[in-house]
């Protein structure tokens, strides 16, 4: 398949400013959908501006696997996660290219795919990998950004989804822009 741009890592400075909750708040976007204790990724994590609540979400009894393409997002995420609190709950993963993590000793209940899927160069087995992850009745969050992905891409990508075995459901995770809930049945 092709080979997607990848956001440059010094971007990921800015996905983290404080002014984003106002776009994107973690709380009203992901606290109806995170409960105490769950196994959670944050796919494409960055910096963990979405990892580090999802960690408070979760707690101690939770975890939050963080995976990211570039180990410079990572480290900045570490950081951050020892700042707020949360490093036993975290756990940082790169994969390559070509490679996707999969040996979670317990299966994921929920997973976020927040502006990432358009940067991803093999999509069909980034959908077939989050499938064996997720437990049955396991939901994801896909999301993309408006500027960079066009409808139509992201219906073509919904449809990759659902070929994995994904079934979307009638919520809508945020009013405005690109994004859909999908579920393991
Ligand atoms: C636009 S940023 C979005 C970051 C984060 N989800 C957010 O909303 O703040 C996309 C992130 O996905 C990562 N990424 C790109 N391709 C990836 C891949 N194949 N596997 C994992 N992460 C990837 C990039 O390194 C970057 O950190």
């Amino acid at each position: 398949m092709e080979n997607q741009l990848i956001c440059p890592w010094w971007l990921g400075y800015t996905f983290i400013l404080p002014i984003r909750k106002y776009q994107h708040d973690p709380g009203k976007i992901l606290g109806p959908h995170i409960k105490a204790g769950m196994q959670v990724m944050d796919y494409g994590c960055a910096m963990g501006y979405f990892s580090i609540p999802l960690a408070q979400m979760t707690g101690p009894q939770g975890r939050v696997y963080c995976v990211d393409i570039q180990k410079k997002m990572l480290n900045q995420l570490k950081k951050r996660a020892v700042k707020y609190g949360v490093s036993d709950i975290i756990v940082p993963l790169q994969v390559g290219i070509d490679y996707y993590p999969v040996s979670l000793s317990e299966r994921l209940d929920f997973v976020l795919l927040f502006a990432v899927v358009h940067e991803v160069s093999d999509k069909i087995r980034l959908f077939d990998d989050i499938y064996m992850m997720l437990r049955p009745g396991g939901k994801v969050l896909f999301a993309e950004p408006k500027g960079h992905v066009s409808l139509n891409d992201f219906k073509k990508t919904i449809n990759i989804a659902l070929n994995a075995g994904l079934k979307p459901t009638n919520e809508k995770p945020m009013r405005k822009g690109l994004s859909a809930f999908l579920v393991k049945n």
